[in-house]
């Protein structure tokens, strides 16, 4: 949510590393952008309603290429807006000090109203309606002549949370950055630096990187980098290399960032699965999760907690957990979780599901639940992010950067890693070893099934454009493949804005049934589940009120393709992986029907991948 770069150089311009970073960012908000510039003659600031691509067009009108050598020091912002509407005012960077301080924030302050209200009362005037804005005149309030601890004093008096930097042109060749419940990560090039909000902007110049941690704040100058604590004691924070390459941030020659996503998952997949099964065992490894045997075996509960897709996974994780290893299993919605003064303790395993990891209100559940003694375990895609830190322990996806702000292979490796861990858990219990066998064996097969899923992309699309002028759909699924209908319905409503709905297959006729008509197409998932024959019954029922079925229909079977108007085929799979096969043909169908209805597929109106407000 709201993207922040920050360049530092010696000699080179920051201009093009600015932008170049907002772009990588863009997926994390993109209703307005911005960069502020620092050289001898003082800090000018560049700010664009609507998408990097107009900031861009602003900079290259502005800034001839002849000038921009002389700006060797910068900030940039990408905005999702909280505070205020999408204005050229209300973006960022957010100026004091009569210009001469520049702000990027990334994160909400909670008492800005009342920060606001005295320093108008001291005489400032306020440009925008944002709560950073009040961060900015209070950093130069403070400024008595170190930036660093003007900054830090600043912060003092603010609540909420916050990802910031700031440049000055009363400092010249310094940026303050610091961190608070907002990601901020420092790339260490040989002659540059960087900062942002994530690697993803970063990896094009250097893969040594630095994650500050909450309550860190940095001097960044272009030849060092000193980190503090907000009381200006120093503070050491380690080097670590990041394995992300560029290439796997680019597009690849697929038109979309979600096509590319949805076809990598073949490989991506295998490396969330690799190395982690035993197969003479009949289980998995998962040395993240350092439990023991017996600790294990004393697990009284499972809650898993997520939000949008994360949860959606962390439904069907509710199956996986309660069939292969006889526990109850919660999933949880993280905020309506962190609200509702959860009843957990140390025989409950809280397993946090995001690919993020940076999810305000699943970070905020996964405190709660270390408060209160839980057993809490990370299952997390973004290495090094807040919520793998916290948990402690953890499993890493591996599925490698999601850029498209829709999520779907870290959803299809959030199953595959909840389905290991069940298999881990049910191990120590009473799963036998001919059961585990078999999982081990089926896992091992998931990356070829899912190439055959994603070989009938061509079919899917042709059945996408029989639908694509509808603007209601409902998709109906039972048992694991419930969770796999709620998925595939808020699929199609993010990138192709179609109302959708997912309900359980049985509960469709306790009022929703009344919405039918030949204009209301249902999706109906109809894998070889137990439960299958009922859905179909379902089925009945929905053409019945003439409404048009989408199958997602096992190969071969012939009375599920029969019994719908459009079947959609997938391989044979065992339960436990088929609402992973339903769900990829389900990312191709919303794909197909944003693509023909000229949707903004890897941007879609209003939403943000890292939702780092609650
Ligand atoms: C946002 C994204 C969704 C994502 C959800 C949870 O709403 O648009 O795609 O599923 O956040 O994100 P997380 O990173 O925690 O999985």
């Amino acid at each position: 949510m709201c993207g922040i770069v920050g360049f530092s150089s010696l000699n080179k311009s920051a201009v093009g590393p600015l932008v170049n970073g907002l772009r990588r960012l863009e997926y994390r908000g993109y209703d307005s952008a911005g960069v502020a510039l620092e050289s001898q003659d003082g800090i000018k600031v560049y700010k664009q309603t609507g998408k990097v691509a107009e900031l861009d067009k602003l900079l290259s009108h502005a800034l001839p290429e002849s000038e921009r050598g002389k700006y060797t020091i910068g900030i940039a912002h990408t905005r999702w807006a909280t505070h205020g509407l999408p204005t050229r005012a209300n973006a960022h960077p957010h100026v004091a000090d009569n210009g001469n301080l520049a702000l990027v924030h990334n994160g909400i302050i909670e008492n800005y109203a009342a920060l606001r209200s005295g320093l108008e009362k001291r005489g400032i005037k306020f440009l925008s309606q944002t709560d950073t804005e009040v961060l900015a005149h209070l950093v130069a309030t403070f400024d008595k002549g170190d930036f660093l601890v003007a900054v830090s004093e600043a912060l003092k008096h603010v609540e909420g949370t916050y990802g910031i930097a700031t440049i000055s042109a009363r400092h010249p060749g310094e940026m303050i950055v610091a961190r608070k419940g907002s990601p901020l990560v420092i790339g260490v090039g040989e002659k540059d630096i960087v900062v942002a909000s994530d690697v993803s902007a970063i990896v094009a110049y250097t893969h040594q990187v630095i994650y500050l941690k909450d309550g860190d704040i940095a001097r960044i100058t272009p030849d060092g980098i000193d980190v503090r604590s907000l009381d200006n004691s120093p503070v050491t924070r380690e080097m670590q290399e990041v394995d992300w390459d560029i290439g796997s941030i680019e597009k690849g020659g697929y038109e979309h960032f979600m096509l590319k996503e949805i076809f990598e998952q073949p490989d991506a997949l295998a490396n969330t699965i690799r190395g982690r099964l035993d197969p003479s065992g009949g289980t998995a490894f998962l040395s993240g999760l350092s439990l023991s045997p017996r600790e294990l075996a004393a697990v009284g509960r499972v809650v898993i907690i997520g939000c949008g897709t994360s949860l959606h996974a962390g439904m069907v994780g509710k199956y996986l957990f309660e069939n292969l290893a006889d526990i109850p299993t919660s999933p949880e919605q993280a905020a309506e979780f962190r609200y509702s003064n959860p009843i957990v303790g140390p025989n409950d395993w809280v397993i946090a599901l995001s690919q993020s990891g940076e999810t305000a209100d699943t970070l905020a559940a996964v405190r709660e639940s270390i408060r209160k003694g839980a057993l809490v375990s990370g299952l997390c895609n973004v290495v090094g992010s807040t919520i793998a830190r916290e948990a402690g322990r953890g499993v890493y996806l591996h599925a490698g950067p999601e850029i498209s702000v829709a999520s779907t292979k870290a959803f299809t490796a959030q199953v595959i890693a909840l389905l290991m861990t069940a298999l881990k858990l049910g191990r120590t219990r009473r799963l036998s070893f001919e059961h585990g066998d078999r999982l081990v064996k089926e896992i091992q097969r998931i990356p070829e099934i899912i190439k055959e899923v994603l070989a009938e992309n061509d079919a899917i699309a042709k059945v996408a454009e029989k639908y694509a002028s509808a603007d209601d759909m409902f998709f109906i699924g039972r048992g694991i493949l419930y969770p796999a209908a709620l998925e595939g319905a808020l699929k199609i409503k993010e990138v192709a804005y179609v109302h959708a709905e997912g309900y359980q297959a049985a509960e469709l006729k306790h009022g929703p049934i009344a919405l039918l008509s030949e204009k209301t197409p249902v999706v109906a998932l109809l894998a070889d589940i137990p439960g299958k024959e009922k859905t179909l019954g379902n089925v009945q029922e929905c053409r019945a009120r003439h409404a048009p079925v989408i199958g997602i229909v096992t190969k071969g079977d012939e009375a599920a393709a029969a019994a719908v108007t459009d079947a959609l085929v997938v391989p044979h799979a065992s339960p436990e992986i088929a609402p992973i096969v339903s769900v990829v043909a389900l990312q191709l169908l919303a794909y197909h029907v944003a693509r023909l209805r000229g949707c903004e597929i890897d941007q879609p109106r209003n939403l943000a991948k890292s939702v780092t407000v609650e």
